[in-house]
C-alpha cells in the first residue's frame, strides 16, 4: 500500500478549499489532504471511486472525550458504540483500543464485533426485531439484552426455555419515554412494571441489569427528562427485589461538522430556493452546526438537575447506578473521508453546470433527513486548471433523477474537470456506506483504513 514522502511543495494536484459550508477537519486528515493531495489522486486510480478513507484514530480521540467526562464526574460509565454508523471493520477495533463495548443491532454486527475482539459481555443488543437465533447468539456470548417489549420478552423466555441447559439471559428493559408516546420502540409504564414483575418470577433465566431508552433529536434535554422518568422504574425495581444496576440513555450525541457561526449564517442568507438548481430547499437538515461538541452535551447532561438539588451525576452516584451510552455518529465524528472523481462537468442553461463524479448519492447521503449532506466538497485538481469561477450541482453516475448527492449550487473557484477529485469530509456517521449498493453492477465502493501517521507517512490497508 502506498505510503509517501515527497514534500508539499513538490505534488502536482492542487487543493482548492470551499468557500461557503467549510467543513472542520482532524488536523492530521487535513494534513493529509493539504499536503499530500497526490497520494489521494494515486489512491483512487488503484482503488476506483468512490474510495472511502477510515480514520481509527478519529474514533479513538472520541471515545477518549467522553470517558475523560465521565471521569470527570466520578462516574463508572460504560460506552457501546453504535456500529450501525458504518460498516468498517477497522471502527470495531478502534473501539476494543479503546477499552468501549459495541452495541449491536443484529447478529452480523454481533459476529463483526465478536471477530474484532470486543469481549461479548461488553456487547448490548438493541433493535424491536431480534430473531431467536439472534437471541441464542446473545445469550451465547454473555451479552446485554435489550428487550423491547413484553412480546419480545415472552419470546426470548421460550428461548431461554427451549434451551438445554437453559441459559441466563441479561437483560435491559427498553422505556418509551412520554415525549415519544407514539413510537414503536420500547415500553410504556404499564408494560415496564409488567416486565419486572415477570422478572421478578424468572429469576432463574433472567438476570435483570436495568434500563434502557433512545430517542430521536440531539438534545441533551429530552434525555435527561427520560432519564428522571426511568428513576421511578429503578425504584420499583429495587422494591421487588431485583438489583437493577445501569441506565442505558442510547445514542444521540451530536457531531459538529461546521462552526455555529458559518452555518446561522448559511441557514440565513445562503439557503434560498435560488441556491438549489431544483429551486427546492429541504425541509430539514441535520444541525451540522450544533453548539455543542458530543462531550459537552454529555457534560449538561450530567450536570442537569435530577430533582431539586441534586444533579443528574449525583443522582447516579448516590443509586450506584452505571450509565451507559450508544454513540454512533459521535464516535465516528472525523473518522471516515469519501473520495469521488469527476468524470464529467457539463454546461446547463443559465450559466450552470451539472458535475457528473463516478460514484453516486448512496455514497454520500443523509438518510434520515428527507436532504442530503449539506457540507461543502473539497476539490483537488489533477492538472493545470483555468481558475474559472462555476456554479454547479453534483450529480451521481446513474441514470436515476434523483441519483444527486449535493442539489445545492456550489461555487467552484477553478472549474473543476474530468479526472479531478471531490472529498467530502467527515461521512463516517451513516453518510457513506449506510445505502451502499451495486446499482448498474457498479462494484461496491473500497474502503481503506489509514494506519496513522506521522507527517508525510500514510500507511492504507483494507478495510473488510
Ligand atoms: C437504540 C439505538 N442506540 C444508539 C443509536 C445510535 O444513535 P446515534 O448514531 O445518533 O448516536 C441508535 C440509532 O438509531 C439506536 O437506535
Amino acid at each position: 500500500m502506498p505510503t509517501t514522502n515527497s514534500r508539499a511543495d513538490e505534488q502536482a494536484a492542487k487543493v482548492h478549499q470551499p468557500c461557503m459550508l467549510k467543513p472542520l477537519i482532524d488536523p492530521i486528515i487535513s494534513t493529509f489532504i493539504n499536503n499530500f493531495p497526490d497520494t489521494l489522486v494515486e489512491l483512487v486510480k488503484q482503488h476506483g471511486s468512490p474510495l472511502n478513507l477510515v480514520w481509527p484514530h478519529a474514533f479513538e480521540l472520541n471515545a477518549q472525550a467522553l470517558l475523560t467526562v465521565l471521569n470527570q464526574h466520578h462516574l463508572p460509565g460504560e460506552i457501546f458504540y453504535g456500529a450501525k454508523a458504518n460498516k468498517s471493520h477497522s471502527l470495531l477495533g478502534a473501539a476494543v483500543s479503546s477499552a468501549i463495548g459495541v452495541d449491536v443491532s443484529s447478529i452480523h454486527e454481533l459476529q463483526a464485533a465478536l471477530r474484532s475482539g470486543t469481549p461479548g459481555a461488553k456487547i448490548c443488543a438493541t433493535g424491536p426485531a431480534k430473531t431467536a437465533v439472534f437471541h441464542q447468539a446473545l445469550i451465547t456470548a454473555g451479552s446485554l439484552i435489550c428487550v423491547d417489549s413484553l412480546e419480545e420478552f415472552d419470546h426470548l423466555q421460550r428461548v431461554i426455555d427451549a434451551q438445554s441447559p437453559p441459559g441466563k439471559a441479561r437483560v435491559l428493559l427498553r422505556y418509551r419515554p412520554k415525549n415519544s408516546l407514539k413510537s414503536r420502540f420500547g415500553m410504556g409504564s404499564d408494560g415496564m412494571l409488567e416486565a419486572l414483575q415477570r422478572l421478578t418470577r424468572r429469576t432463574d433465566i433472567f438476570h435483570f441489569e436495568g434500563v434502557h431508552f433512545h430517542l430521536g433529536g440531539y438534545g441533551f434535554e429530552s434525555r435527561a427528562q427520560a432519564l428522571r422518568e426511568v428513576s421511578g422504574f429503578i425504584e420499583a425495581a429495587r422494591e421487588m427485589g431485583l438489583s437493577p444496576r445501569m441506565i442505558d440513555i442510547g445514542g444521540g450525541l451530536p457531531i459538529r461538522y461546521v462552526e455555529p457561526q458559518s452555518y446561522a449564517h448559511f441557514l440565513e442568507h445562503d439557503n434560498k430556493p435560488s441556491h438549489y438548481y431544483n429551486h427546492k430547499v429541504p425541509e430539514a437538515y441535520y444541525p451540522y452546526g450544533g453548539e455543542l461538541t458530543a462531550s459537552q452535551w454529555l457534560d449538561l447532561l450530567l450536570g442537569a438537575e435530577h430533582s431539586p438539588g441534586v444533579s443528574i451525576a449525583s443522582y447516579l452516584k448516590q443509586q450506584n447506578i452505571t450509565l451507559a451510552l450508544e454513540p454512533g455518529r459521535s464516535l465516528v465524528d472525523q473518522a471516515a473521508i469519501s473520495v469521488f472523481r469527476v468524470t464529467r462537468i457539463k454546461q446547463l442553461a443559465d450559466s450552470k453546470s451539472v458535475i457528473f463524479v463516478e460514484g453516486s448519492s448512496f455514497s454520500a447521503c443523509e438518510t434520515w433527513f428527507a436532504s442530503e449532506y449539506l457540507i461543502d466538497p473539497i476539490l483537488i485538481s489533477s492538472q493545470d486548471s483555468p481558475r474559472i469561477p462555476t456554479q454547479a450541482y453534483i450529480a451521481g453516475h446513474s441514470c436515476l433523477d434523483d441519483d444527486v448527492i449535493t442539489h445545492r449550487l456550489i461555487n467552484f473557484a477553478t472549474a473543476p474537470q474530468p479526472g479531478d477529485l471531490l472529498i467530502y469530509v467527515n461521512t463516517a456517521g451513516y453518510q457513506m456506506d449506510l445505502l451502499e449498493n451495486e446499482f448498474h453492477r457498479h462494484p461496491l465502493p473500497r474502503r481503506l483504513t489509514a494506519t496513522c501517521c506521522t507527517e508525510g507517512n500514510y500507511r492504507f490497508s483494507p478495510d473488510y
